[in-house]
């Protein structure tokens, strides 16, 4: 029997078209199924691709005795109970790497909004006002970035911003190996939220890194400085958060990720002036995509043809 490919939350269409070809494979007709219908497809799925939106469970597992692999088209598996997986001999891979250029131009792009102002005077514009007084910002040049993680994201990030002649810090639990003349390690987390201008989030969410930014690394930040995340929901205590943006003890904040997702209606950060909001946008380019989708369809392919396991990610 062909294995039963499952892509349930999107595929670049080309792609997807070239996962339908491989005659090896049976491949579910939609690249896009819900969650009701994921749960009625898995019983018979031995492959199940997914990007963020659906999740993968112990009491999802329990109903999907002929699941073999699960491939996270992206870079996060917190939606993937790994532990679970490996007590069912289910192997879970990512797309390392594939994705990285475009979080790396929306965290650039959401320093420059939150210093412009820009998507505030642009709701404004649009309410018909005329505020230019109101809008004055700041440039991106010359400032200190502090980077919390120094990976493939975070690297990438600092390289793009070489034309802003930006002054790097950087802080890693992990020895870093990079060659940018103008990033130097930091002493700790405290040294990056004291000194630096723009702090920008670039590790992934672990026990460990839970609600690692709450109010007493905030308290550190200058009051002119500003957060962006565009990791993971949760690593930032939003609670916090908004206290400090409100009562101005910091300047901004640009935010992808968010502890629930979608962010519920009326949360706190939706009522902020001083803060940029997208909804989890960082792989979210037509090149990421194609990236992503044929690193996935690759590596099915090695997975039940040649029996080769690429870009493992264990518990
Ligand atoms: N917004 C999006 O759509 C989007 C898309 C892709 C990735 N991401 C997220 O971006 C983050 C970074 O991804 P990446 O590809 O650069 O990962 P990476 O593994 O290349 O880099 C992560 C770095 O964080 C470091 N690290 C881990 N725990 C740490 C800690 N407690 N303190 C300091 N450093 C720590 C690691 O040593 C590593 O160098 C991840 O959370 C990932 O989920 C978001």
């Amino acid at each position: 029997m062909k294995p039963f490919i499952v892509v349930a939350d999107g595929m670049d269409k080309h792609t997807f078209k070239s996962l339908q070809a491989i005659t090896e494979f049976e491949v579910h007709p939609s690249p896009k199924v819900t969650q009701e219908e994921l749960l009625t497809l898995l019983p018979r799925t031995s492959a199940l691709v997914i990007r963020s939106a659906s999740k993968v469970t112990a009491e999802s597992l329990e109903i999907s005795p002929n699941l073999k692999y699960v491939i996270r088209a992206g870079e996060g598996t917190d939606n993937i109970d790994k532990v679970a997986c490996g007590k069912k001999g289910v192997k879970v891979s990512n797309t390392p790497g594939a994705n990285s250029n475009s979080v790396a131009e929306l965290a650039i792009s959401l320093m420059i909004n939150v210093l412009r102002k820009t998507a505030w005077a642009h709701a404004t514009m649009v309410a018909g006002k005329w505020e230019k007084n109101k809008y004055e910002g700041n440039e991106l040049s010359y400032k200190s970035i502090g980077f919390i993680g120094f990976g493939k994201i975070a690297q990438l990030t600092a390289k793009r911003l070489s034309g802003f002649d930006p002054d790097v810090l950087y802080y890693d639990t992990f020895p870093v190996k990079t060659d940018l003349p103008y990033a130097r390690q930091a002493r700790d987390l405290e040294q990056i939220f004291s000194e630096c201008d723009i702090i920008t989030m670039h590790i992934p969410k672990t026990k460990e890194t839970s609600n690692l930014v709450d109010k007493r690394l905030l308290s550190l930040m200058k009051k002119e400085a500003i957060l962006i995340n565009t990791a993971r929901g949760g690593l930032v205590n939003e609670d916090d958060l908004c206290t400090f943006l409100k009562e101005g003890k910091i300047r901004g904040a640009g935010i992808d990720v968010f502890a629930i997702e979608p962010l519920p209606e009326g949360s706190k950060l939706s009522t902020l002036e001083n803060v940029v909001l997208t909804p989890h946008l960082g792989a979210s380019t037509g090149e990421a995509q194609i990236r992503v989708g044929e690193m996935a369809v690759h590596q099915l392919k090695e997975f039940f043809i040649k029996n080769q396991l690429l870009n493992e990610v264990k518990a």
